[in-house]
């Protein structure tokens, strides 16, 4: 593993960062931290693990995360994980779902801290991988410096040295997509943190979109972890390496790009074909001038009616004319 993936971070985000958007994404950062979405423990025991864990070995560094309030399933789940080849476990604290809420995990055990030391205490006695813990500020009325300080002092007594910080707090009642934006940011806390548990890798997370605010983050923190910007823009991540973990690269949207759509033609699966071209929606929108070609795009991952290799044939050949441009 380099010395400290952490310091770019792509979120986990379900339906989003399946193991193909990973591979996507591979081929414009090979420094940065991927992250799964969001699979809960009983998944993973129950059901079908190969489907739900294999990956591609151009992914590390990458971290599963992992969803749940039973410390036993949990440390089970890790385990599978760690068999997997991940590398790292991750905790998911900071989801305010109602099927969340109803299971009692996600941001919800920021409330039971009791029981959420018990899922991590036992989880990390049983991995060697490194184990983190990805939270919000708060929950309802459980928020303040005083009560973010006592839950990372708690949780770090149980030799947990690595959080991941949404920089704002969940409020019940309102739908996931409203918590990740009504509740306002607040990174100075974030960083308050990190000045009271200097000893403590902390990443910030929430409505980061520039290079020069990761840059300017990494002041304060020791990692930035974006979301949403990275799904709306792919090709983003092509200046991650340099400017970043300043690492020349030969990365290019182009090959990436070419590389991405034989990925895709080599998928057996109709299903992983239609999630994997799903991931190109975002990056057409932005590059392709051939509104034919995104209609194409969009007709397939409805109905499958069009041949893949004429469908790229278009995107090719608008790539090509685009080559030579530079996208950022
Ligand atoms: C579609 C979507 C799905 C998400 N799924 C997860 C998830 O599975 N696990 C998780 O910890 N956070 C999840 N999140 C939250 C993100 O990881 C991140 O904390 C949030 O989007 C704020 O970061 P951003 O402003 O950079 O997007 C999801 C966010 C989005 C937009």
């Amino acid at each position: 593993m380099i010395s400290n993936p952490h310091k770019f971070c792509i979120a986990p985000m379900m339906k989003k960062t399946d193991k193909h958007f990973r591979f996507l994404a591979r081929q414009f950062t090979k420094k940065s931290m991927l992250y799964t979405e969001m699979i809960h423990a009983n998944a993973i025991l129950k059901g079908n693990s190969d489907r739900l864990l294999a990956f591609d070995n151009c992914e590390h560094p990458v971290g599963l995360q992992l969803g749940g309030s039973d410390p036993k399933s949990l440390s089970e789940a890790a385990i599978v994980g760690q068999e997997y080849g991940y590398d790292e476990i991750n905790l998911n604290v900071g989801c305010p779902s109602k099927k969340v809420k109803s299971g009692n995990f996600g941001v919800f055990l920021m409330k039971n801290v009791k029981l959420l030391s018990k899922c991590v205490n036992e989880v990390k006695k049983n991995i060697d991988i490194p184990f983190s813990i990805k939270c919000r500020i708060g929950v309802d009325d459980f928020e303040g410096e005083e009560y973010l300080k006592n839950f990372i002092s708690t949780i770090s007594d149980h030799d947990i040295d690595t959080f991941v910080i949404h920089a704002r707090k969940a409020i019940s009642g309102l739908d996931t997509k409203r918590n990740r934006s009504i509740p306002p940011l607040n990174y100075d806390l974030v960083f308050k943190m990190k000045d009271l548990f200097p000893e403590l890798k902390i990443i910030i997370n929430g409505g980061i979109e520039e290079v020069s605010d990761v840059k300017a983050l990494l002041s304060h923190v020791d990692g930035v972890m974006l979301g949403r910007k990275i799904y709306s823009d792919p090709a983003f991540l092509l200046q991650i390496d340099k400017e970043i973990y300043q690492e020349d690269t030969e990365l290019d949207f182009t090959s990436g790009m070419q590389n991405y759509m034989s990925y895709i033609l080599d998928l057996e699966n109709k299903k992983d074909v239609n999630r994997a071209i799903t991931h190109l929606v975002q990056i057409i929108r932005r590059i392709s001038h051939t509104k034919d070609m995104r209609r194409q795009l969009l007709e397939n991952v409805k109905d499958g009616s069009l041949e893949l290799e004429q469908i790229f044939s278009g995107f090719k050949a608008d790539l090509n004319q685009r080559a030579h441009l530079q996208i950022h």
